[in-house]
């Protein structure tokens, strides 16, 4: 249910709507050959940018669950020429991709949609490789949230009904086997009347 409301919103995401809640790429230091996965890519346009910073011997891919992300993904890095990039149709609680094959991966303001956000960690940490990073932006709440909200799937789609504690947040990260976490950014809002945080954090598998 909550599936097909998210994909019905990002269907019909006006091409030039804002989706991300703060770009985070240039914490990511990314170098030259490295191997990059984008979660909850969208439309892309953060896919394309570390693809460009990876240059042609490395590679990136934009994982997305919604059909018409991927293909408008698809379609802009066509427009561009840029090759060494590909993009997934997948929920990032099953990434395809096999283990210890990246250096490093991005999520801006996705993991909130997505009910099981141990088994997306748990996925992040197969799939890098021992010394790779990953830096994420994400939606949390500084009190639970009621089970009404959490249980409407169009709250869960407007990245908010979706969103745990920081608390439970930090317990998710350190059950998937990330428990050192440094804090890059935060901001502190109210939406509907519960004090939200968009927090972007690194953490590294060791
Ligand atoms: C707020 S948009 C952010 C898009 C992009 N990261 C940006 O910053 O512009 C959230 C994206 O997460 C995707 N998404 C939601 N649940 C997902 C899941 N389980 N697996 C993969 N992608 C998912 C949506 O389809 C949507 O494109």
């Amino acid at each position: 249910m909550t599936v097909l409301e998210i994909v019905r919103r990002y269907t019909a995401e006006d091409e030039n709507s804002t989706l991300s809640c703060g770009g985070n790429i240039s914490f990511l230091d990314l170098q030259l050959g490295e191997k990059v996965l984008d979660l909850g890519c969208g439309r892309g346009e953060e896919t394309l940018q570390a693809a460009t910073l990876v240059g042609g011997d490395g590679f990136a891919w934009g994982l997305d669950i919604t059909p018409k992300m991927i293909e408008r993904a698809q379609d802009r890095a066509d427009q561009v020429s840029i090759k060494n990039v590909g993009f997934i149709l997948s929920s990032m609680e099953e990434i395809p991709i096999g283990e210890e094959s990246l250096d490093a991966v991005l999520s801006n303001c996705a993991i909130n949609h997505v009910e099981d956000k141990v088994a997306v960690y748990r996925e992040i940490h197969r799939t890098l490789k021992s010394g790779g990073r990953f830096v994420v932006s994400d939606i949390m709440t500084e009190t639970p949230l009621p089970s009404e909200i959490k249980q409407d799937p169009e709250a869960v789609a407007s990245c908010f009904g979706g969103a745990i504690t920081v608390k439970e947040y930090e317990e998710v990260l350190v059950s998937a086997g990330f428990d050192k976490i440094e804090i890059l950014k935060e901001r502190h809002y109210v939406k509907n009347g519960y004090k939200m945080i968009s927090r972007t954090f690194k953490g590294r598998k060791l």
